[in-house]
């Protein structure tokens, strides 16, 4: 009797009426609140990271200018140096900090170069810093060229974009979990905003689970049974900051179709599912899903073995006039 009235309370608010909206914005916003950094309170590793990976990224990208300004970012660098000095000390050396003492390095001899006098308590910080942690390949900036670039893009890239659809029937053939491991690797490529790279793909391979996960998703009635393996995607609250409560989804969204174009490029099919949910069953599905509480559901991807022949629905496009507006 009492789950019956739940039910239908939780009906009312989610289904029948806009109120369930709200509940789910302030359900983000208590995520937000309480996960994401703030750069006067960094106390968890995660967070630490995620701050050091924005700051050392300015210097990155202030490098890769094409005429960088002698000294740029003094008063960031500073505080990156103090930072990351913190770090190492607390929880020694990563990848992480030796970029980031690649992308000092980097900073000092663009400055020696420049003939700027480095005898000073701001270049002898530096160098201490990129002393006590050896530099790796992995900071700093990095020289392509345009040949290499178009020897890359010499391949029919619209025929693979119209290629990939939403697939909703897959052959009953077993996806090789690993492959799906190098379609994650290949989509980390994608871009996020200061390269934080705030997101998971969780893979399910367990079909009962999947089954479970799936009743919890509204998109995926007819084909249940031959999703294979399951994707959820999720954006860590962890890596952003003030003012980028969207950008989660933002970054969350570029992922997610690089792993969708990715796992076109691997020859699986592939249809993502809506996690549009009232926070209640989100937390349901992370929970079901070993999926931490700070972690925010972007979307499911369903994938599958593709059969010889099978239909799909033509989802027409837009014309280019109603989407495409020069500006002078
Ligand atoms: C975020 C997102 C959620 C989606 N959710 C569902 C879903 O729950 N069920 C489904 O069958 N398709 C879902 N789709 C697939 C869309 O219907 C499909 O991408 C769209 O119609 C364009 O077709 P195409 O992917 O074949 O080009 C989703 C797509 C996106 C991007």
């Amino acid at each position: 009797m009492i789950t019956r009235i739940k039910n239908k309370i939780h009906a009312l608010v989610f289904w029948q009426t806009r109120i369930g909206e709200l509940f789910n914005k302030m359900y983000d916003l208590r995520l937000f609140y309480k996960y994401s950094f703030d750069k006067n309170h960094l106390k968890n590793q995660g967070r630490i990271e995620h701050y050091l990976t924005k700051q050392y990224h300015i210097i990155e990208k202030g490098l890769a200018l094409p005429k960088p300004r002698p000294e740029f970012g003094k008063d960031v660098i500073s505080n990156l140096v103090i930072k990351s000095t913190e770090y190492y000390h607390e929880y020694g050396k990563s990848k992480l900090i030796e970029s980031i003492s690649a992308c000092l390095n980097e900073y000092l001899i663009f400055n020696k170069k420049n003939n700027i006098e480095t005898n000073n308590k701001y270049y002898t910080n530096i160098k201490k810093f990129v002393t006590m942690v050896k530099p790796n390949k992995l900071g700093g900036t990095k020289i392509i060229t345009k040949q290499d670039i178009n020897k890359a893009i010499d391949f029919d890239f619209e025929v693979f974009l119209r290629t990939r659809t939403s697939i909703r029937d897959f052959s009953d053939k077993n996806v090789d979990i690993n492959q799906l491991k190098e379609v994650i690797n290949l989509a980390k490529l994608a871009p996020s905003v200061c390269n934080r790279q705030g997101w998971k793909a969780h893979v399910y391979n367990n079909s009962l689970l999947i089954k479970e996960l799936l009743t919890l998703q509204n998109g995926n009635r007819g084909f249940t049974d031959s999703v294979n393996k399951l994707i959820i995607i999720t954006g860590n609250t962890k890596a952003f900051t003030k003012l980028e409560s969207n950008q989660i989804y933002i970054d969350g969204g570029i992922f997610s179709m690089n792993v969708l174009l990715s796992l076109h490029s691997a020859g699986l099919g592939a249809v993502a599912l809506n996690t549009c949910l009232p926070y209640t069953i989100e937390k349901k599905v992370k929970k079901t899903g070993n999926i931490k509480d700070f972690e925010k559901l972007i979307m499911m991807i369903a994938v599958g073995e593709i059969k010889d022949n099978f239909k799909v629905a033509v989802s027409n496009r837009k014309h280019i006039d109603s989407i495409y507006k020069a500006h002078q």
